[in-house]
């Protein structure tokens, strides 16, 4: 989607769609407009105002109507959205308007519209967040996975989106938020395809395929590492083979860097993704029923692969690796079994338990590999436990961490992407329950607090630097009708890169 940004009268903006926020006003009498609608209204003869206080127009929150005119206005059409209340109306209420907004305005049969949606006051965001979610709004609502359709639904016929900003001091700030948000939403988009595609598709070695191309496509800024099954056996990532033992599949660990720095030297950030492309349990098999959503359990690797993307375009000024941790877990005569004991990357020993509990196994040693990079933080995305679904339900990713200033640092960064994390804790008294009476540890923990044991085996192998943990299982991927990938949590990982490029410049001075 191309943008740009207009600091024009609204009145007189020459554009197929004007997209306008209106507020739910008690009784209809009262008109509680933005200034910059008014301004339209006050052009076309009250026609907002009057549709509004007539009770024409329904302003509840994320109802939608089109005036298919606009007399006495530059639009050819305006597009009314609902804000509900304004006292209600903060991020969750906006960007559920702003969602249902963008959906509408793309079933539309033009190529260009203008957004007044930059304009909604919303307590500590400015005009920046907002075109950002606008961007990231209608990069997500453009989104279609009908390849394997025959009949494809049409693609949007919008190809220009326009923000229109009333105070033209802020229109600079309203295009670096643009150029984000549209960078963001692709890379979301990316990690939803990569959820979406079928686990006969989207293998291990697919997944390297991916990097492969993203490190062709990004003109030398993203070098690319694959380790087969022969390197990582020399190397000895016993607990990553483990898993993918079973399967005709082979294992891959994949690692991407990008060197953006100013000092060529500065420790990196590593980001690193759990990529079960499908996950039956192994010997210990899952129940047969919703099996397929197991094609998401390389959600933390889709969701690194879109954060790359979204870099890619992005170009801070960070150093960064990215490595995703791939194998299919199936069941077979040379697959792990219970009470099988591993040697991992590390040099510890684990009794594995539970082949279901897998993916702690492909983390381990990508963390032990990660070790080498000297990092400046380590943070995992997984679709670890299905006990976070339990802890959080579908809305808060689970977060664990060795280091409290990490931790602050993503739930911050998971606030200002409005993709928000839970802080859990990753106490002491639960490493116990990891006590295996053969090796070193056991791979699962029992029923108590089965997220924070799952982080508990990872911390063993994050002694050496500050570490988080991400437990996606909740929020990767919605089940039922509105079955897919949701591209989470790539806005998070996104924004905790960018501010720490924002501390980088403050550090150096340069801001
Ligand atoms: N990929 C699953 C976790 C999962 C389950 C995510 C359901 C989302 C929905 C993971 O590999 C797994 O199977 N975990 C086990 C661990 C247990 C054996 C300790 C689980 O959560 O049941
Ligand atoms: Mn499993
Ligand atoms: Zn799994």
């Amino acid at each position: 989607m191309e943008f740009s940004v207009q600091t024009a009268n609204p009145a007189k903006i020459e554009t197929a769609c004007l997209v306008v926020p209106i507020y739910k006003v008690p009784d209809h009498k009262s008109r509680d407009l933005l200034p910059a609608v008014a301004k339209l209204d006050d052009a076309s003869e009250q026609l907002i105002g009057q549709l509004v206080a007539n009770g024409d127009v329904d302003a509840s929150l994320a109802n939608i109507q089109l005036l298919p005119y606009a007399p006495g206005l530059g639009a050819e059409r305006l597009l009314l959205v609902g804000l509900g209340e304004r006292e209600k109306c903060h991020e969750t209420a906006y960007l559920k308007a702003l969602d249902a907004a963008m959906t509408a305005l793309l079933k539309l049969p033009i190529d260009n519209a203008s957004v007044m949606l930059t304009e909604v006051p919303l307590a500590d965001r400015d005009t920046g967040w907002k075109a950002r979610k606008v961007l990231e709004s209608i990069e997500r609502a453009s989104y279609r996975f009908d390849q394997f359709k025959r009949n494809p639904s049409p693609a949007p016929s919008l190809t220009q989106l326009n923000l229109m900003i009333s105070n033209a001091a802020d229109a600079e700030a309203a295009r670096q938020g643009a150029h984000q948000g549209s960078a963001i939403g692709q890379g979301i988009n990316y990690t939803r395809t990569l959820g979406n595609l079928p686990g006969n598709v989207c293998t291990p070695s697919y997944l390297a395929d991916q990097a492969e191309q993203l490190g062709r496509d990004s003109q030398g800024a993203l070098d690319v590492d694959i380790l087969d099954e022969e390197a990582l056996a020399e190397l000895g990532a016993g607990a990553l083979l483990s898993v993918g033992r079973g399967s005709r599949e082979p294992s891959r660990l994949i690692v991407m860097r990008y060197n953006g720095a100013e000092n060529a030297d500065e420790a990196p950030h590593v980001l690193i993704g759990k990529g079960i492309t499908f996950d039956t349990g192994g010997i210990s098999l899952k129940a047969g029923e919703g099996m397929d959503e197991m094609k998401f359990d390389m959600g933390g690797a889709a969701s690194v692969f879109g954060t790359v993307k979204a870099l890619l375009t992005i170009k801070p000024k960070l150093n960064l690796i990215f490595i995703v941790a791939a194998a299919e877990n199936m069941p077979d005569g040379a697959a792990t079994k219970p009470g099988d004991i591993i040697t991992t990357l590390k040099g510890l020993t684990v009794e594995v338990l539970n082949t279901d509990a897998e993916g702690r196994l492909v983390l381990c040693d990508a963390l032990t590999y990660a070790e080498r990079f000297k990092p400046a933080s380590v943070v995992d995305i997984a679709t670890l436990t299905g006990a976070a679904i339990i802890a959080l339900g579908h809305h808060a990713t689970g977060l664990l961490s060795n280091d409290d200033d990490l931790a602050l640092d993503l739930l911050d960064a998971g606030e200002a992407a409005w993709d928000r994390a839970w802080h859990l804790p990753l106490w002491d008294e639960y490493q116990e329950q990891l006590d295996s009476n053969f090796a070193d540890l056991a791979n699962i923990g029992g029923r108590p607090a089965g997220t924070i044991t799952a982080a508990c085996f990872l911390s063993r192998f994050a002694e050496h630097f500050p570490w988080a943990h991400l437990d996606i299982a909740g929020t990767a991927w919605h089940s039922g009708k509105q079955k897919g990938a949701t591209g989470r949590p790539v806005g998070l990982l996104t924004q905790y890169l960018l501010d720490r490029e924002n501390d980088a410049q403050v550090e150096n001075g340069d801001d």
